[in-house]
């Protein structure tokens, strides 16, 4: 949500925060900006993409070795030159990127409307800029002082980069909530919301803490924290992403990409973890407290968007293999509701980016209240994973497309791993049964090839569906989930409206939409609810619904119902989500293609959601 880069060095700063931007332009794209100190301030902003910033200055200067930049997902105020970060104070003292929200900002607004300032925007930073200059003004205070008083003021979440126009050697930084990434180089520093922009240059990174401020020169980095000025050592380490992984390696879009990656990023996420004979599973993550996970009362699962659907996948599996009772929640909601948690549950939070600020307050209150709290994410070193008790990597890879793909899948591979494992632990399955589990799971990358295969038909299907403005996806058990996730991502990128559900609660409500034109996305492949779906897929032919089914190859029962059936090879039942997910992925992708949307950055989303 909303990414930051800042350069200081010897570099021309714009080549490098531009190129940055542009890296992380996944997180927000509704306007960008950027600031260059050289000898004096420079400030250009810009409505809609980094690529639009980019023309629109490209003949105004733009030298200087110390630079930020800003692209944005707007919070406060709509999308548009001037509610484009950076923001500056009035008399031009200070420029502010932010991401996050500033919550008391209509008070310090209030206070600093009697002290005569003006505001040219809507936004919280703004006000945050001109709080800065206040405080500057008063005393004899040098900006990071002043950043630092400022900031124990503030009430909200933020990852701010700070630039004074009086120390033009400087980058000020703070995080409190949202991310920010500090790369190492030889007389240079780069700052960013994640390690993208900065693993061309460096591999030595310093992640910052909630309430750390780092001033930064070409001399070297000083940390601090908001409330105290003593100088703490900051934590170095190696960042282990590689550059050649951030590009669209040939497909049209990144979400191509990643669809097409699943079979080696589900291999890698397995990877290490298996033992050769399959006979068990190990997960380093969770080592040490599976005493603690074999005895749970109870799991709850929080996540918000796509993690939620893999979460409800963990819930049947959970359920059905480890015998234990499962809740799943959205953060959003586990937050506020006052939840009860018992001492000996266990709560697993799944998140792509670890950065989600709903599943990261859900797991403070969980930890607050005695449970074991895990991490299922794919960004190794966000959040989460580094607040969380212990937890597992999905080892997934970059995720750059906004709607979630290989990030789904991976996680329900962990999850069936954990199901897996802990049944193992409980004697709730046999080892034979586990063991042939486990050699199914090491099939799954051959089979999610072969669903890739059907790309050519699914681009035809695709072609007779893009036209609708409704549809319904429809499954059972497991496939429920994936129904789920099938209509999100549709909805997602091409803004067709579609709903998930239940395939056996369409009776109680849905069914009344069904007319000959309504797409009903039924996932159906051989499984135990096989015929219990085969009559709902009756009901909606009896409507004159469209139907586009997922089914096992060779099945000639639904082919004789459907209008469209595209096969995906048979598998054990348990692992159905993550092969049956595959065509729904190319469908909506194909779809929204064909509508002429932008798929990698569709309207009004973005990546990771740090505001809550
Ligand atoms: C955003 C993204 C979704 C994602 C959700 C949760 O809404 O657009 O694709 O599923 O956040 O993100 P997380 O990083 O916690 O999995």
């Amino acid at each position: 949500m909303c990414g930051i880069v800042g350069y200081i060095g010897h570099r021309n700063a714009y080549d490098i925060v531009i190129k940055g931007l542009k890296l992380l332009e996944y997180r927000g794209y509704d306007s960008a900006g950027i600031t260059l100190l050289d000898n004096k301030t420079y400030l250009y902003k810009k409505k809609g993409k980094v690529s639009d910033l980019e023309e629109s200055i490209k003949d105004l200067p733009k030298g200087g070795t110390l630079g930020m930049g800003h692209t944005r997902w707007a919070t406060h105020g709509e999308p548009n030159d001037t509610n484009a970060h950076p923001h500056q104070s009035q008399n031009g003292k200070f420029i502010v990127v932010h991401n996050g929200i500033i919550e008391n900002y209509a008070d310090l607004k209030k206070t600093l409307l009697e002290k005569d300032y003006s505001f040219k925007s809507e936004t919280d930073t703004e006000v945050f800029a001109n709080l800065l200059e206040y405080f500057y003004l008063q005393g004899n205070m040098s900006a990071e002082e002043t950043v630092r008083m400022a900031l124990s003021r503030v009430v909200g979440a933020y990852g701010l980069v700070i630039l004074c126009a009086d120390e033009q050697d400087k980058i000020i930084t703070a995080r409190k909530g949202s991310p920010l990434v500090i790369g190492i180089g030889q007389g240079e520093y780069f700052v960013a919301s994640d390690a993208t922009p900065i693993v061309e240059y460096t591999k030595s990174v310093i992640y910052l803490n909630d309430d750390d401020v780092a001033v930064i020169s070409r001399d070297g980095l000083q940390l601090k924290t908001i409330k105290s000025s003593q100088s703490i050592q900051p934590h170095i380490q190696e960042v282990d992403l590689n550059i050649g992984e951030l590009d669209k390696g040939g497909y049209d879009h990144f979400m191509l990409k990643e669809i097409h990656e699943q079979p080696r990023s589900i291999a890698d996420t397995f990877r290490g973890r298996i033992l050769p004979d399959c006979s068990d599973i190990s997960l380093g993550g969770l080592h040490e407290v599976w005493p603690k996970i074999n005895n749970a009362r109870r799991i709850i699962i929080v996540a918000c968007g796509t993690s939620w659907h893999a979460g409800l996948v963990g819930e049947y599996l959970f359920e059905e293999y480890a015998r234990i009772p499962v809740e799943v929640e959205y953060g959003s909601e586990f937050r506020y509701r006052n939840p009860i948690i018992y001492p000996d549950d266990v709560v697993i939070a799944i998140s792509q980016s670890g950065e989600t600020a709903d599943t990261l307050a859900a797991i403070r209150i969980a930890k607050a209240q005695g449970a074991l709290v895990l991490g299922i994410c794919n960004v190794v070193g966000s959040s989460i994973p580094r607040e969380t008790h212990a937890g597992v990597y999905t080892h997934a890879g970059p995720e750059i497309g906004v709607a979630s793909t290989k990030a789904f899948t991976a996680q329900v591979t962990i999850l069936t791993m954990m199901a897996l494992k802990l049944a193992s632990n409980r004697g709730t399955i046999s080892q034979d049964k586990y063991r042939m589990a486990i050699k199914e799971l090491t099939i799954i990358p051959e089979k999610i090839e072969r669903a890739l295969g059907s790309n050519e038909y699914i681009q035809y299907v695709s072609e007779k569906l893009k036209d609708s403005t409704n549809s319904i996806y429809l499954g059972r058990g497991y496939l429920y989930p994936v129904a789920l996730e099938g209509a999100l991502k549709l909805k997602e990128i091409s803004y067709i409206h579609a709903e998930g559900y239940p395939a056996a609660e369409m009776k109680h409500g849905p069914i009344a939409l069904i007319d000959e034109q309504m797409p009903v996305v039924v996932v159906a492949t051989k499984d135990s609810s096989y015929e219990k779906i085969v009559s709902n897929i009756q009901e909606v032919k009896a409507r004159k619904g469209i139907i586009i089914a997922i089914v096992t190859e060779g099945d000639t029962i639904i082919k004789n119902m459907a209008q469209y059936v595209i096969e995906v090879p048979e598998t054990a039942e348990f692992l159905s989500p993550i092969l049956s997910v595959i065509p729904l992925q190319l469908l909506s992708y194909y779809i929204a293609v064909m509508r002429g949307s932008n798929v990698d950055q569709p309207r009004n989303l973005a990546k990771s959601v740090t505001v809550e």
